[in-house]
Formats: C-alpha cells, structure tokens, sequence
C-alpha cells in the first residue's frame, strides 16, 4: 500500500511531463541541465531520464559531451552500458559502433552500408558553470541563457549541485517564490540571517517571468526572479556560511511526474573548509526525508549540520502536499500571491502552446545583474 503521503491525484496539466504531456513539450523547447559535469571523466557514459524519457549522455575521449537517444537502433538496449570509443560510443550488446555526431560507423555482424544507413538521434548538449545543459526541442535550440551573477568570480568560489528529490517539479518550483515557508520550514536559518518578521508579498511580470517581492516591517525587500519557465534566482543563507548570503539559482527539471532534478549553482562568498568533504559523506537527503515522512524519525532528528539540512526540510514539506500536489483541496491566502501568478503565466504559455498561438519569448533585456534586495526607505514618503 502507498505510504499516506503519496494518496493524492494530479489536478494540473503543468504538473505532467510523461506520455507527451503539454508541459513537458513547453520545458523541452528551453535549455535544461541534466548533470554535473565532474561526474562525466572522459570515457564516461551514463542513463539518464528527463522530461519522461531515457536518453544516453557521454564523455568522449576528446572531451566533448554527448547527448543521444538512449536506445541502440539495433534491438533496443541502453547504449550508456557500453563503450565510449574515441568521440563515439559502441553497443555492449552487439558491439554496433556510432560516432560522435551519431552516424553509424561500424556494425561488426553486418556489412558498412548497412552502418551507414543508420544514425543515432542526437541533442545539443553544452556545459556552463560546471553543468551539462541539454536540449530536448525540435530543432535549433533558442538563445542559452546565461547568468552575470553567477560568472562574477570576485563574488566567491562557485559550488554546483544536483540532488534528485522525490516528487513533482511544479512543487519544487512554487516553493521558490514562497517566502513565507523560510520562517517555518527553514526557522533557524532565517532566525539567524535576521529574518525575524513575516513580510508582506508582492509579484509582478517581468520581461523573463516574475519577481516576488517580500517587504518587512523595517521596510527591507527581499526579491526572488522566477525565470520562466523553472528558475529561480536570488541570494539565499546556505548552511555553511550563516553569516554571508550567497547567490542562489536552481533549475528544477522534472524526471518524470514522480522525480525531479534540481540543480544548484552558487557563488558562496564565504564557503566553510571541506564542504565538498562533507557532500560526499554526507546521508543521502532523500533516505532522511523518507523516513521523516513515514514518522520514523522526525526533522528534530536530523544532524543539524547534515550539509542539505534545508533539502530534506523542503523535501518533508513539499513530498508532504503529496508525490503530485491535490491543488483543488488548497486554500490559497495573500500570502501566496506570487505562486498565483506562476500558476497564470504557465496556464496562459501552455494554452498559447496548445492552440498553435504566439508564446512570450522570455529574456533579459541586458547583462545587468539583477537586483536581489534593497535597504529600507529611510526618508518619511
Ligand atoms: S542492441 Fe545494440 S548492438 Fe544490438
Ligand atoms: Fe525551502
């Protein structure tokens, strides 16, 4: 039986990525990252599943990384289980050999017309800031969308993350415009950076998606970008430096309905010696999290300088509303103004998409860097 967490339905089509889902259609005509770059030595291949598909993602020995449908053309099997040869990759099933952009190159059992004759389905894939992005579109891929305020290395050491988190990716990037959840979920943190006060908060559309604006009592403002369709940007308090805020964007790309990807990438201005150490010794986030949902532990539980302590405190809260959240059991306040509108600007794209309309093409209008706070007004208005 499902454990009590998982008991709702879906109730949204942006939430569905599988089966050719409007949404995923909508996603897959954007860049998405799909791993990490140190994962992939020269040599290397792995599986790996977005948007609700397989695809096959390697390193060749000159260094480029591939993106190519995940199936052998021969009888099916994962290419990621074979080899990487020179820019290419060969069948572990029966050695069909393909290069780099995809053609067939060698098919030991067969003849080298029969070889050529067949090609692999290939992807753009690129890497920026220690990220594989890929695109998963029909045809040329649009513009990459670059970040000034993660480039600035006088701005700190970059740290790039990738945690798979298990529920739906809509949950995940609602949450991103949730300001309110930070006193609760994450109390400690926002207790200690200062942040004592509920604030107020406001959205507006901007030219590439939405800016949620918390205002507190003392007149600060506190702002988060929402880049359409799933990132997020803005500074954050990350556990290793509670004394310092760090640039923060996340990109949260589903899996499948059930998993999403989210990928971090941070310029930490101040980051704690061995951190990375503690990342890879660290307990799985998801295992904690898991057992908090089934009440065999509880979040007061967890080693409070478990390196993803504000992970698994999201993922309690937000596999809690359920694996797909039941939207039409909410009871939404003011305080949720701005996931209302990121619910209207993707339900207004995917009708545009579906009825064949123009869609907005979201940008930014320059290279400036955004601005992810201001001080109070001082002077009486
Ligand atoms: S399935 Fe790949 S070579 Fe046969
Ligand atoms: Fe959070």
């Amino acid at each position: 039986m499902a454990p009590t967490w998982q008991a709702h339905a879906p109730t949204d089509e942006y939430s569905l990525v599988e089966n050719g889902a409007i949404a995923a259609k909508y996603l897959a005509r954007f860049w998405q990252p799909i791993a990490l770059s140190r994962d992939y030595k020269p040599g290397t291949a792995k599986r790996l599943k977005m948007l609700g598909k397989f695809y096959t993602l390697y390193r060749g020995q000159d260094n480029a990384i591939r993106l190519v449908q995940d199936r052998c053309p021969h009888r099916g099997t994962s290419l990621a289980y074979g080899w990487v040869e020179g820019d290419g990759i060969r069948c572990r099933y029966h050695g069909w050999k393909f290069a780099g952009d995809g053609r067939g190159e060698n098919f030991p059992a067969e003849t080298d017309t029969y070889a050529r004759s067949l090609c692999l389905k290939t992807h753009p894939a690129r890497e920026y800031l220690g990220v594989v992005f890929g695109y998963f579109g029909e045809g040329e891929p649009p513009e990459f969308q670059r970040f000034p305020e993660l480039e600035d290395e006088s701005a700190g050491e970059l740290l790039s993350l990738a945690v798979v988190l298990p529920y739906n990716y809509f949950q995940r990037i609602e949450n991103d415009v949730d300001e309110v959840h930070i006193h609760y979920t994450h109390g400690e943190f926002a207790g200690s950076f200062g942040l004592v006060d509920l604030p107020r908060i406001s959205a507006k559309e901007t030219e590439y998606g939405l800016m949620s604006t918390a205002t507190r009592a003392d007149g600060s403002k506190l702002h988060t970008h929402a880049f359409m369709p799933n990132i997020m940007l803005r500074e954050v308090v990350i556990q290793q430096d509670l004394t310092n805020l760090t640039m923060h964007a996340a990109w949260r790309v589903p899996i499948d309905d059930a998993n999403t990807l989210s990928v971090m990438i941070d310029r930490v201005a101040k980051p704690e010696p061995g951190f990375h150490e503690k990342l890879k010794t660290m307990v799985d986030p998801t295992e904690l999290a898991t057992k908090i949902m089934k009440c065999e532990m509880t979040l007061d539980d967890v080693d409070p300088s478990h390196p993803l302590l504000p992970v698994i405190q999201d993922t309690v809260c937000m596999a809690g509303q359920g694996i797909i959240a039941d939207r039409q059991a909410e009871h939404l306040g003011a305080s949720d103004r701005a996931i209302g509108l990121l619910r209207r600007l993707w339900t207004r794209e995917l009708n545009a998409l579906r009825e064949g309309q123009p869609l907005k093409q979201w940008r930014r209008s320059d290279d400036a860097k955004l601005a992810t706070s201001e001080m109070p007004v001082m002077a009486a208005e």
